[in-house]
């Protein structure tokens, strides 16, 4: 028991770092976004922002990238229709960010979005990361769109170190 403890304790997934910004400041703006380390492999991201308008119609750009002399695309790079995918949550990718981080934030109902939308000590979890990832840097970076134009990006930055204990 002792030993798998330990084994889960060697396993490194927090964010290193938080970029967010607003294209158009009368539809988003931002009011804060940070991260704060509680321990060493804990970190906490919060993020505040306002919808100054109702936004019924919702497509975000959804990629990754792994830290290789610069970021280089990484395996993702998707469109996804907000509204749609809040109803049915039917993209895998988004499936695990989004059962990551619904607990900690308020976006979980359907369109419109309008007001304050909140993620508030938001961490990452190892154990609900179920899959295969390389030991690495990532950025997922999503660029928010309403009405099919760019409205703001929200840039998170984590690092990964596999637990090959427990890999073959
Ligand atoms: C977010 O990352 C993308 C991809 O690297 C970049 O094009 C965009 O400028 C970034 N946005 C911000 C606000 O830094
Ligand atoms: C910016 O937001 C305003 C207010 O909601 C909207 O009418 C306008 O189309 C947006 N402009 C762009 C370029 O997204
Ligand atoms: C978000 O920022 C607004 C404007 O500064 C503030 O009034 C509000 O209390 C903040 N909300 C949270 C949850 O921090
Ligand atoms: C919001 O989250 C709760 C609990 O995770 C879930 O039961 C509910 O169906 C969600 N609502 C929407 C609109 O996704
Ligand atoms: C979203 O807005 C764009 C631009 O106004 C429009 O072409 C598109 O049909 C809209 N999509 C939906 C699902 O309403």
């Amino acid at each position: 028991m002792r030993g798998q403890l330990i084994i889960s304790d060697a396993v490194v997934f927090k964010f290193t770092n938080v970029v967010c910004g607003s294209y158009n400041q009368s539809w988003f703006v931002f009011h804060n976004y940070r991260l704060r380390a509680v321990s060493r492999n804990k970190v906490l991201l919060n993020i505040n922002g306002t919808v100054l308008h109702p936004a019924n119609n919702i497509s975000i750009h959804v990629r990754i990238f792994k830290k290789a002399n610069g970021y280089k695309p990484w395996l993702v790079d998707i469109y996804v229709d907000g509204c749609q995918y809040i109803l049915k949550r039917n993209q895998p990718v988004l499936n695990i960010v989004y059962g990551l981080f619904k607990q900690f934030s308020n976006i979980n109902h359907s369109c419109p979005y309008v007001g304050p939308q909140i993620i508030k000590d938001f961490y990452l979890r190892p154990e609900l990361l179920r899959l295969p990832m390389p030991t690495g840097d990532y950025l997922l970076a999503l660029q928010w769109y309403f009405d099919k134009k760019l409205q703001f990006d929200t840039n998170i930055s984590f690092t990964f170190v596999e637990d090959l204990m427990k890999s073959k």
